[in-house]
C-alpha cells in the first residue's frame, strides 16, 4: 500500500487516539439533531483537502439525511436499523485489488475518528442500503461503486430496541482476547503482551476497531520490529454483499488504528509488502514496519 498522507484537518487524532478509540462505538440511535455548526464546518472542511489527495477514484461525499428525506431518496426500511442519523458519509472507489479495499477501509475509518474527535456519533454500514439510489446521487461512473457508507449524528437519550438486538446479537461489541488475535514471532506462537510493552497500546488500539458484524478478521504477527497482518476470513461471508470486500475493508480500519496509534506514541511506521504465507487460512495483507527508537 502506498498510503496517502493525511491534511493537517486530521492532526487532532495525533494527539488523543487511544482515548478516541475507546470512546467510539456503533450508535445506531441517533436523536435526528443536525450536526453542530462547528463539527459539521470541520468535518467538511477535512473531507474537502482529503478529496484533493486522494486518488481518483477514491474520494468521500457527506450528506445531510435530512436533505435526503425530504427529497425521499432513501427510505426508511432501507436504513431502518440505524434510527434518526443527521449525515452520511459515503465513501465512493472503483476497486481493482485488496489494496484499494484496505485504503478505502483506512480512509473511511480516520474521517469517522476524526468526527470522534468533535463530539460526533457514528455507524459503519456495509451491509443492506440502498446501493443504487446512492450511486445515483453520486453520479457514478460504471466502474465506480459506494462499498460502504457510515451514518453520523448526535446520540438519542435511549437505543430503540432494535439497536439494543443488533448490538447483542454482534456480541454486544466484545473483542476477542488480544492472544487469540496476535502471535509471538511466529504464527501460533502464543503473544503476552506484557513482554512488548512498547507495541501493546497499539494492539489494543487494533483490536478496538470495528469490524463488519464484529467479526474480528485481523490477526497480526508481533516480531521485532515489525507487524505482519493477515486476515482470517469468515466462512460464507463473502456471500452476505459478494460485491464488496467487508473484511477486507475491516483490514484498511485496523491498519489506521494501528497508524494514528503509533503516530501518538511518536513511533515511525510505514507499510511494507504483504508477508509471507503461514497459513492456509490466513491471508497475508501487509506488514508494519516500526521505528520504535523514534
Ligand atoms: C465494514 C463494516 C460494515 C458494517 N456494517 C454494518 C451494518 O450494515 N449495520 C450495522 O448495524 N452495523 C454495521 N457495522 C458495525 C459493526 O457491527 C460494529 O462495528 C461491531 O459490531 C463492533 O461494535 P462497535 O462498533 O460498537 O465497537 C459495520 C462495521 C464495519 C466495520
Amino acid at each position: 500500500m502506498k498510503p496517502i498522507t493525511f491534511p493537517a484537518e486530521f492532526d487532532p487524532l495525533v494527539e488523543q487516539f487511544s482515548n478516541l478509540a475507546e470512546r467510539r462505538y456503533s450508535c445506531r440511535s441517533f436523536s435526528g439533531a443536525p450536526l453542530p455548526a462547528n463539527a459539521g464546518t470541520r468535518l467538511v472542511a477535512a473531507i474537502t483537502s482529503l478529496n484533493h489527495i486522494t486518488p481518483v477514484p477514491l474520494r468521500l461525499a457527506l450528506f445531510d439525511a435530512a436533505e435526503l428525506r425530504r427529497r425521499n431518496l432513501f427510505t426508511t426500511g432501507t436504513y431502518g436499523m440505524i434510527r434518526r442519523p443527521a449525515a452520511y458519509l459515503a465513501g465512493i472507489t472503483a476497486p481493482a485489488s485488496t489494496r484499494d479495499w484496505l485504503e478505502f477501509g483506512r480512509v473511511m475509518q480516520s474521517t469517522l475518528m476524526l468526527a470522534t474527535y468533535l463530539d460526533i456519533q457514528s455507524c459503519w454500514i456495509g451491509g443492506v442500503f440502498d446501493r443504487r439510489t446512492c450511486g445515483r446521487i453520486l453520479d457514478l461512473s460504471a466502474e465506480e461503486k459506494v462499498p460502504a457508507v457510515v451514518a453520523l449524528g448526535l446520540a438519542a437519550g435511549r437505543r430503540t430496541l432494535r439497536d439494543r438486538l443488533v448490538r447483542w446479537s454482534s456480541g454486544k461489541g466484545a473483542r476477542r482476547p488480544i492472544e487469540e488475535l496476535c502471535f509471538h514471532h511466529r504464527w501460533g506462537d502464543s503473544f503476552d503482551p506484557s513482554r512488548r510493552t512498547d507495541l501493546a497500546p497499539l494492539l489494543e488500539n487494533l483490536r478496538r476497531a470495528p469490524s463488519a458484524s464484529n467479526r474480528q478478521p485481523w490477526r497480526v504477527v508481533v516480531r521485532e520490529n515489525q507487524l505482519d497482518l493477515y486476515l482470517v476470513r469468515t466462512p460464507g461471508y463473502q456471500r452476505l454483499v459478494p460485491a464488496v470486500d467487508l473484511q477486507a475493508i475491516d483490514m484498511g480500519i485496523a491498519a489506521s488504528h494501528l497508524e494514528w496509534s503509533a503516530r501518538e506514541r511518536g513511533i515511525k511506521m510505514s507499510w511494507g509488502d504483504p508477508p509471507p504465507q503461514v497459513s492456509a487460512d490466513a491471508e497475508p495483507i501487509l506488514t508494519a514496519i516500526l521505528n520504535t527508537e523514534a
